[in-house]
C-alpha cells in the first residue's frame, strides 16, 4: 500500500470515535490482514502507541496480523471442545498439512499457514455449538462431533489431497 492510498484511509475517518477500527478494517480488507509496517506507519500518523493497535488487532477476531490461506480451517479452543479432543485435532491437522508450531503460539493461540498457501490453520473460543464439541470450521462451514480419523475426509472437501502436504 503506497503512503498516498493510506492518506486516502486516514481522511476517510476525520472523527476520533471509530477512527482506528475503521482504518484498521480498511486496510484488512485491502491486505487480507494487517502488515506490521503498516501498523507502524499508522501508530505514527494517528499518533497513539503502536500496542493500541496490536491490541485491537488481536482482541477482534476479524483481524489477523499474518496473511491467510486459501481455506482457514479454525478448530475451537475452548473449554468443551478442548475437554472433547480438540487438541488432538490440532496435532492431526498439523501432521496432515505438515505445517510446525511457530511463535505465535506462545498465548496459546496459532497462525500456521502451508507453504503452498491452501490451508492456514488457527484457533478460536467457542463457536457457541459445544453441543457439537469437539468443533472446527473450515471457511463459514462448522463441523460437530470431529475426530482424528474424519479430518482428512474434511479437508478433501476443500482440495486437499494427501501427497500435497506430506513431509519428505
Ligand atoms: S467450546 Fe467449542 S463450540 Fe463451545
Amino acid at each position: 500500500m503506497d503512503a498516498a492510498r493510506l492518506n486516502e484511509i486516514v481522511g476517510r475517518y476525520p472523527a476520533r470515535e471509530g477512527k482506528i477500527l475503521g482504518i484498521l478494517e480498511q486496510v484488512q480488507r485491502e491486505f487480507g490482514y494487517l502488515p506490521k509496517n503498516i501498523l507502524k506507519d499508522l501508530a505514527t500518523r494517528l499518533e497513539v502507541p503502536l500496542s493500541e493497535l496490536y491490541s485491537l488487532a488481536t482482541f477482534y477476531s476479524f483481524f489477523t496480523l499474518a496473511p491467510l490461506g486459501e481455506h482457514v480451517v479454525t478448530v475451537c479452543m475452548g473449554t468443551a471442545c478442548h475437554v472433547k479432543g480438540a487438541p488432538e485435532l490440532v496435532d492431526t491437522l498439523k501432521r496432515l498439512l505438515n505445517v510446525e508450531v511457530d511463535e505465535a503460539t506462545k498465548d496459546g493461540k496459532f497462525l500456521l499457514t502451508t507453504e503452498d498457501n491452501h490451508f492456514t490453520i488457527t484457533s478460536a473460543r467457542c463457536f457457541g455449538a459445544c453441543s457439537m464439541a469437539p468443533v472446527l470450521r473450515v471457511d463459514n462451514k462448522i463441523f460437530g462431533y470431529v475426530t482424528p480419523n474424519r479430518i482428512p475426509a474434511i479437508l478433501k472437501r476443500f482440495g486437499w489431497e494427501e501427497r500435497d502436504h506430506q513431509a519428505t
